[in-house]
């Protein structure tokens, strides 16, 4: 299959960086196949962040990096975002979101780095289902559109319905004309599970947090190596699965 060809997208913090050993691995396998196997870095940091760590640590030049939890795209060598990706949110209202979320105590606003027209993010800790969803219904109840995504028990994101890291996935998959069935997605926290609802080939490094542990098997692969051995692990595993399909 592998003639054929694969997009990687996967997390970085916690799924591709964690072990510099095995990141050199990773990296190793993927330079001689990047012909036909394509690699998206899909962060929550942001572009410039993602990118500092690609020149300051042995992860490989992505082809593209999804940064924000899926709220910018850019494509690498040229650093050319891709707008008619962030043109298609609608409904939303960072101004708005902040104000109506600012006197919740649970809440406590990220750092302005952190912040953009695009993404409002909150720490919360061990926050249940039931005050998540209530923060769903305020935000209905103010006439805008918004997902909410909780990470790690801890770290709370509130962006255009539109976005997240699978949505913005499977809208470069698409432009690249690669099927869902040709894309390899990895990652180890809460908002990692949005590439996993979109009939991707999942894989679940085997540090990662319990959310992403209890995915069915058919649709996420559960690594017995963590970080980017678990990533070189699935990708074997799924390029097998294409081989033996064709
Ligand atoms: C990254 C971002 C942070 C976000 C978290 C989870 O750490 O910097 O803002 O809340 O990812 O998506
Ligand atoms: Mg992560």
């Amino acid at each position: 299959m592998e003639t054929r060809g694969c997009l990687i997208v996967s997390d970085v913090d916690g799924t591709l960086l964690g072990d510099d050993n095995l990141l050199a691995e990773f990296a190793a396998w993927f330079e001689p196949r990047r012909d036909h196997v394509k690699l998206a870095l899909n962060s929550g940091r942001f572009y410039h962040s993602v990118k500092d760590s690609v020149l300051t640590t042995g992860l490989p030049d992505p082809d593209w990096i999804i940064g924000g939890v899926g709220t910018q795209m850019v494509e690498y060598s040229t650093e050319e975002k891709n707008s008619a990706w962030s043109d298609r949110f609608e409904k939303w209202d960072a101004k708005i979101i902040a104000e109506l979320f600012a006197p919740i105590e649970a809440l406590v606003r990220q750092p302005e780095e952190f912040q953009s027209p695009f993404k409002v993010s909150y720490y919360g800790y061990d926050l249940p289902e039931d005050f998540i969803e209530d923060l769903r219904d305020k935000i209905k109840g103010a006439g805008l559109e918004a997902k909410v995504v909780y990470s790690s028990n801890r770290d709370l994101d509130i962006l255009p319905a539109q976005a997240d890291k699978g949505k913005a996935t499977a809208f470069l998959a698409e432009s690249l004309g690669v099927p869902a069935d040709r894309v390899i997605v990895c990652g180890d926290s809460g908002n990692d599970l949005a590439m996993f609802q979109q009939g991707f080939c999942g894989i679940a490094v085997a540090n990662a947090h319990p959310e992403l542990k209890r995915l069915p098997a058919e649709l996420v692969y559960q690594a017995e190596t963590p970080f980017a051995g678990g990533v070189l692990e699935g990708v074997r595993h799924w390029l097998h699965r294409f081989e033996a399909e064709t």
